[in-house]
């Protein structure tokens, strides 16, 4: 069975709309821990659009689960892993201009340059996973960069608008999920899943972790919202 990794990240985005100090990324993992998440991931973006460098040692303090820590994988992100020393580094392409995770990594096109940096995560005890497409070229690409994990890109999957569209991306995963199982990678997937899309991805033979942000924050918004109302007007 999947195990579930909550992504804090747009709790950040509500507190840089106000450039303040809540909502804390620190507080949601400790609330998404006691609610049984597994692991807390975090994505500490070039542009800091909403994760700060604090909250990623906050976490990494306060945490009881395992941290993930997202980044790209240039020489400002890798000297900041060294520092923290996280659970697992999920290396992930940066666009400036995308407003999320667009792709999966290039891995062939960058094999030696992952080579060097999964090298120094090894060295230093973190584990690397690598966010890739599900194309087998590209995972055997992974398994040669020395990453022990893999983590599936399904924002395809996610975005598919007709019933053969959502069925040929999940056969996509299904497959891309035993090819990385035969060459010894572990296998976690993440982006774009929702209460509707995630339950046909959490029953994919060798799924190990689904690593999910948005949904969660969108529906904790909404479902919080009675109480915290309710809250407001009793002191007013
Ligand atoms: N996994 C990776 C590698 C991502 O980049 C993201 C988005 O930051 C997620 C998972 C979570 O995606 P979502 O917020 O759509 O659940």
């Amino acid at each position: 069975m999947a195990t579930l990794g909550v992504n804090v990240d747009h709790i950040a985005t509500i507190r840089q709309a106000r450039g303040g100090i809540e909502p804390a990324p620190a507080h949601a993992a400790m609330i998404a821990e006691l609610a049984g998440a597994s692991g807390i991931t975090a994505h500490l973006r070039e542009d800091r659009r909403h994760i700060q460098d604090r909250d990623i040692y906050l976490l990494k303090q306060t945490i009881s689960t395992r941290l993930n820590l997202e980044m790209a994988p240039t020489p400002e992100m890798i000297k900041i892993a060294v520092d923290v020393l996280p659970y697992m580094v999920t290396l992930v392409p940066e666009n400036r201009q995308e407003r999320t995770t667009e792709g999966g990594l290039p891995v062939r096109e960058r094999e030696k340059e992952l080579q060097k940096a999964i090298e120094t995560f090894r060295n230093n005890n973190i584990l690397v996973s690598l966010f890739v497409s599900p194309d087998l070229n590209e995972i055997k690409a992974a398994k040669r960069t020395g990453a022990t994990h893999i983590e599936l890109h399904t924002g395809q999957y996610a975005n598919a608008s007709s019933g053969p569209a959502v069925t040929e991306e999940l056969g996509k995963l299904k497959d891309a999920a035993m090819a990385a199982n035969k060459l010894g990678l572990h296998v976690n997937a993440g982006h774009g899943l929702n209460y509707q899309n995630v339950s046909p991805v959490a029953e994919i033979n060798y799924m190990e972790e689904l690593n999910i942000g948005h949904s969660i924050i969108s529906r904790a918004a909404l479902t919080g919202l009675e109480l915290a109302v309710r809250d407001m007007i009793a002191l007013i």
